[in-house]
């Protein structure tokens, strides 16, 4: 087992990487000294697999928990799921020292933690993590939250959780585009900070396409290591944290415009940080071999590059990326590589390079 420390003075953390680690779900709980009742919000898919694991572990350690399931799917985290968590952790009663456990993806994990966030102002939460965009990305840093139709997460909150379990063993029944979206995030932390990580991915990437253990372990570790020391320096993303965001401003306002779902959230940001090393070509001067050996990756992990749109389309693509959380005086902010491991953020893009991007 690996364990990443994420650095957050009195809310600092830590996350758990490795096999068999759902069974001792409820031992870990305890020792975090969380009162005895808690609720698993879970999402069927997920459900059906692991909440009974999740459950008996709790259980054995002395730990009273409800089980509350969402539909699978984008779409699920909304206010109204929202609404309905809030309507059931009333039902069953939980109190402020009461605590949530997430069991499922990155959609599972931002509603859910939003939920804790909120709920009688607060309740500790842990976070279990069962895809591979979750165990890299999601379930660490602390960004919780639901969509708008105007927009991808524009409700949320910066809330920490008190441990993060990521099981290895829980990604193999994930389904094989699922875990290729994830890899879309695997393949950001080597852009944007670590080029020994990318070489490493591209060298073992048959490896971790057969989803073997050992590679896994080691890849989600240093991207929990990369994210966590983003976190540790700049929480909520007054500057460097920005970094994580490469690829999001088109790869959101893609989601938004297609219908959520229609791309998985690491589909669209595939596209999106094409479009972004296209734009880096421009500015800063990202060079072509390095552009070539970014979009070879993503190529490799079976993800889409490139997006066709009409000209209505491509005025809904340009209010969406207006709505984003980085505009700043009406514009949209954007991360762009220097080199694969180095990437600057807060530029201001013309639109017309944005446009040529696009429809290159
Ligand atoms: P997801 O949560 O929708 O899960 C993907 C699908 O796989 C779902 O159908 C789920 O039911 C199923 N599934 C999950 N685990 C499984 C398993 N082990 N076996 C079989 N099926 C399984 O999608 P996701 O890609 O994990 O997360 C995407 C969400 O994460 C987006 O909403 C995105 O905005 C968000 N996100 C948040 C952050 C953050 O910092 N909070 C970072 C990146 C992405
Ligand atoms: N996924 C972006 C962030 O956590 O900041």
């Amino acid at each position: 087992m690996r364990t990443v420390n994420v650095p957050l003075g009195n809310r600092s953390y830590e996350i758990r990487i490795g096999g068999g680690l759902l069974a001792t779900l409820g031992g870990r709980c305890a020792r975090l000294k969380l009162g005895p009742r808690c609720a698993i919000i879970t999402d069927t898919n997920v459900g059906k697999r692991f909440a009974k694991p999740a459950f008996n572990s709790l259980a054995r350690a002395g730990f009273s928990p409800a089980l509350i399931v969402v539909p699978p799917g984008e779409s699920a985290k909304s206010l109204k799921s929202v609404q309905s968590c809030y309507d059931q952790l009333a039902v069953h009663r939980l109190e402020r020292k009461s605590f949530i456990v997430t069991l499922g993806g990155g959609v599972v994990g931002d509603l859910a933690g939003f939920v804790a966030a909120t709920y009688l102002r607060g309740l500790a939460f842990v976070q279990v993590p069962t895809t591979l965009l979750a165990q890299v990305d999601s379930s660490v840093g602390g960004k919780v939250g639901v969509n708008l139709k105007a927009g991808k997460n524009l409700v949320g909150a910066f809330y920490q959780p008190r441990l993060v379990l990521c099981d290895l063993d829980t990604l193999q029944t994930l389904p094989e585009r699922e875990y290729r979206a994830g890899l879309a995030e695997v393949i950001k932390y080597g852009i944007i900070y670590d080029a020994r990580l990318f070489a490493q991915l591209e060298h073992d990437f048959p490896k971790l396409l057969r989803r073997d253990q050992p590679t896994l372990a080691a890849v989600v570790a240093r991207c929990c290591e990369i994210k966590a020391e983003v976190v540790g320096q700049d929480e909520t993303e007054g500057g460097v944290r920005a970094i994580l965001n490469f690829g999001h401003t088109i790869g959101h306002a893609i989601e938004a415009i297609c219908g959520y779902g229609k791309f998985l959230h690491g589909e669209a940001i595939s596209i999106g940080q094409v479009t972004a090393v296209k734009i880096s070509r421009r500015v800063p001067g990202l060079s072509k071999r390095d552009a070539d050996r970014i979009v070879n990756l993503f190529k490799r992990a079976g993800l889409p590059t490139q997006i066709r749109l009409n000209s209505v389309q491509r005025r809904k693509l340009f209010a969406a990326m207006r709505l984003d959380k980085k505009v700043r005086a009406g514009e949209a902010r954007f991360v762009l590589a220097e080199k694969i491991g180095k990437v600057v953020w807060g530029r201001r893009v013309p639109e017309v390079y944005i446009r040529e991007a696009l429809d290159s």
